[in-house]
This record gives structure tokens, sequence and C-alpha cells, in this order.
């Protein structure tokens, strides 16, 4: 290892973090900001002691298996960690971090956007403002649905869970959710758990997916589930598009039985799904969660003080493999 680590850093980063990061690292920078290959990033890691990726940069077992021996530790910019095969990254030995907490607010805020973008019809006024073809107003004209006093459902209650239920309190919804584990009365802030999926479904206005990609997660929310939903519930996803079944999500907001989705994440990315697009009761974002400067400056700090820590010879305090 030189006297500086080398990291290899895959995407534009902010420039402040940049600016951290070439203070204590020899560094490999993307500045055009191009999506690398496969092939690319095996040969631009050949000297990292150090890879800082994001979601965009699918490590799986056929690449890390490529990458050489030299490279330590993997310090994502996400908190999301289903694009890379911990599994294999950790037989390697290869340390792998993501960048928890500080990228909640945004992704609940973001969460509230698409909630009320859905629930109140905001594609199509938008849209209607733009072409021109605002030509009346009426009692009945683009009549929503109220989130406000509505039972919001919560699947995953972890950081972003949490906070968008904080978030969905001021606008007085009820907050049922599903986890894994339930939580302590201090951080259920009056949220009502339900140690079953089942339970849940049924009883939400606005059902929103927080959880994480895992393989007990992978499209779980299919049309046996989307079948429990009571009848013009809403659906809001900025998890993860893999959880979702997008081809029973389109018939059903087709059908009616969802009356609106308001989606940020999809399983083709960049893109989405045309599908999803071609429908009046979608408001869509393209997975832009953690898209404000406050959230992407810490998120790249906390990648850097994860490398600090490892290089520094201390456990990185977001280790997930
Ligand atoms: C995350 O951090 O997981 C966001 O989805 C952006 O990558």
């Amino acid at each position: 290892m030189s006297a500086k680590p080398s990291v290899f850093v895959t995407r534009k980063l902010p420039d402040a973090v940049l600016a951290r990061l070439e203070k204590g690292y020899t560094v490999d920078l993307n500045l055009d900001d191009r999506l690398y290959s496969s092939d690319e990033i095996v040969e631009r890691a050949q000297n990292a002691d150090a890879i800082l990726p994001c979601h965009t940069e699918h490590f799986t077992a056929e690449l890390v298996a490529r990458l050489p021996e030299c490279v330590k530790i993997v310090a994502n910019f996400s908190v999301g960690v289903d694009h890379c095969d911990l599994n294999a990254l950790a037989a390697k030995g290869i340390v792998v971090t993501n960048t928890p907490d500080v990228l909640s607010d945004a992704t609940a805020e973001t969460a509230m956007l698409v909630m009320l973008g859905a629930a109140r019809r905001a594609s199509e006024g938008e849209r209607m403002m733009r072409d021109g073809s605002w030509k009346s107003w009426s009692p009945a004209f683009m009549v929503g649905t109220a989130i406000t006093g509505k039972t919001l459902g919560i699947i995953g209650m972890g950081r972003v869970g949490q906070t968008l239920a904080r978030c969905a309190r001021g606008f007085e919804m009820d907050i049922i959710y599903y986890n894994r584990t339930r939580l302590s009365p201090d951080l259920e802030q009056g949220a009502v758990y339900y140690d079953n999926l089942d339970d849940v479904l049924p009883k939400c206005d606005v059902l929103s997916l927080n959880c994480p990609v895992t393989d007990e997660t992978r499209g779980f929310f299919n049309e046996e589930r989307i079948n429990q939903l009571s009848p013009g519930t809403i659906f809001v996803n900025t998890a993860r598009g893999a959880l979702v079944d997008e081809a029973a999500l389109v018939a059903a907001l087709k059908s009616g039985h969802i009356a609106a989705a308001g989606l940020d994440v999809y399983i083709n990315e960049p893109g989405g799904n045309l599908d999803l697009a071609a429908l009046p009761n979608t408001f869509l974002l393209p997975h832009i969660g953690s898209a404000n400067k406050e959230t992407r400056d810490a998120m790249g700090f906390r990648a850097l003080d994860n490398l600090d820590a490892y290089f520094a010879g201390n456990p990185p305090g977001d280790r997930v493999a």
C-alpha cells in the first residue's frame, strides 16, 4: 500500500467530498461521470486499495471474482447495497460499507412528495399546464384523494420508514407497519405493529415500501399481495423497484384497484417502465430520493469516514460485509 491509499471513484462526487478525498488519498476520478462497464471497473481497480462506487455499479459475483487482490474495501456512496453481492465480496475478504442515516430525511421527503403527487393527480395537472390543455374548472375537475387523517402502512420501519412516519404524522395520518422486528415504544411513536404483512395490506389507505431488497423481499409486492390491498389504495415506492412485480402493478393501476402510484424507483434503471409512464394515475421521479446538495455531501462524507476508519486500522462504522 502506498503512503496515501489509492481510491477508484466510479462516479462524479460533490466538490466538497472530492476536496476532502484528495487530501487523504491518491484518486482515480470519473469527472465525465460516465457509467463504466464491468471491464472498465476491473481495469481501473488494478491499482486501487479501495473502490468508492454508487448503486449504479453492479458488483456481481462475476465482477467480484475479477477484482484484483489489492482492493481491500468497497465504500459505497449509497445506503442500499443490493447492487453488491455481499457474499462474494466477503468471501474475497473485501470489506463493504454503506451510508445509512444521512439520507433518511431526503428519502422521506421524496416519499411524501410522490405520495401527494399520486393522491392529488399532480402529474396530470402539471402536464395540462405545460401543454396548454387546461380549458375549464368545475367541482368535478381533477378530483383526487385526501391523505390527511388516512392510514399509512409502512413496510420496513428502518430509519427511512421512521422518518416517513414522522412526516406523515404532520398530516395526521395513522401509522401501521410491518417490520422483521417490532420497534421500541419510543421509536414507534404510536405506530401500530403487525408481525404479519397480510394484516397490514388490507388496512392501508396508502402503502409505502421502505425495506431493502433481499432474497426474501425481491418481487414480494406481486399480484397476490396487491389483491390483499383494499380497493383505492395509493401505492408509494422510494426503496427499490426490484421489490415490485411491475406488470402486476400496471394491471392494478389500470383496473383502479390501486388508485394511484407515486414511484421513485424501478426494476429497470435508468429508463424506468414505459407502461407505468403511459398511465395517468402515476407520479414518477427518476430515482432522486437522496438528490439534494446537503444529502449528497453527507453521503460522500460518510463514505469517506468509512474509508478513513478502515485505513487508520479501525472498524468502519457502517460495515455491511
Ligand atoms: C441509496 O443510497 O441507496 C439511494 O438509492 C441512492 O443510491
